[in-house]
């Protein structure tokens, strides 16, 4: 079976809208995908590195949980990411995430001139919740053309991102009827992903 890797960066959990258009979504996924989920609120050790956990990693002293994340990222064939839209971005955790999965000789390498990825997932799916109405591709939207360059660096492929917007200042009937139309948007493509 493939594999699928999802990152859950929604912060407020259970509270989560943008958890709340992933969730079916997943499970939607999960029918073709065998899938590994890091849910990075529940993670102790998700923290950026200090000076002390970076000389530890120049030292070869890799989280444990960092290394297995870093190798099954590079070893996956699709990427999920739910993350909402915080400070025009993605809340820290997940840069957290990134900074400690960014491994060397895992995520990615170089080779003194440039660096080059090691992952192979052709597929990355972002879903988010903005609660204004900033819509993707928006230089106020910082997010997407993040995870752009990350997966850049480490070899992803086409970048999907599915975001609800104005979540905060439509009416409670607008809210469901934007969330269903993306958990409908992510059940059509999770058929074909
Ligand atoms: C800490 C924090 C920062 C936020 N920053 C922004 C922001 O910069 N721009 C924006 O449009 N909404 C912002 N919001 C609103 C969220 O994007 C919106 O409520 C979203 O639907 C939350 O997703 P969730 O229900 O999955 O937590 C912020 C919310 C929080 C809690």
């Amino acid at each position: 079976m493939s594999k699928l890797v999802v990152i859950n960066a929604c912060v407020r959990q259970r509270d989560s809208r943008t958890l709340r258009i992933s969730e079916p979504i997943i499970d939607a996924l999960a029918l073709r995908y065998s899938v590994t989920r890091y849910d990075l609120p529940l993670m102790d050790g998700v923290v950026p590195l200090s000076p002390v956990k970076l000389a530890e990693r120049e030292s070869g002293l890799i989280a444990p949980w960092a290394l297995e994340a870093a190798k099954n990222i590079a070893d996956a064939d699709r990427i999920l990411i739910a993350a909402p839209f915080w400070d025009m971005s993605f809340p820290a955790v997940l840069k957290c995430f990134f900074e400690q999965t960014t491994l060397f000789g895992v995520t990615f390498v170089d080779d003194g001139k440039s660096c080059s990825g090691l992952c192979k997932a052709p597929k990355v799916l972002y879903i988010t919740t903005r609660g204004s109405a900033i819509a993707t591709g928006d230089p106020l939207e910082q997010a997407t053309p993040y995870l752009r360059a990350i997966g850049t660096l480490w070899n992803l492929g086409e970048l999907t991102t599915i975001a609800a917007t104005n979540t905060d200042y439509g009416s409670p009937a607008e809210l469901e009827a934007n969330l269903s139309a993306c958990i409908s948007e992510g059940l059509s493509l999770a058929r074909t992903w």
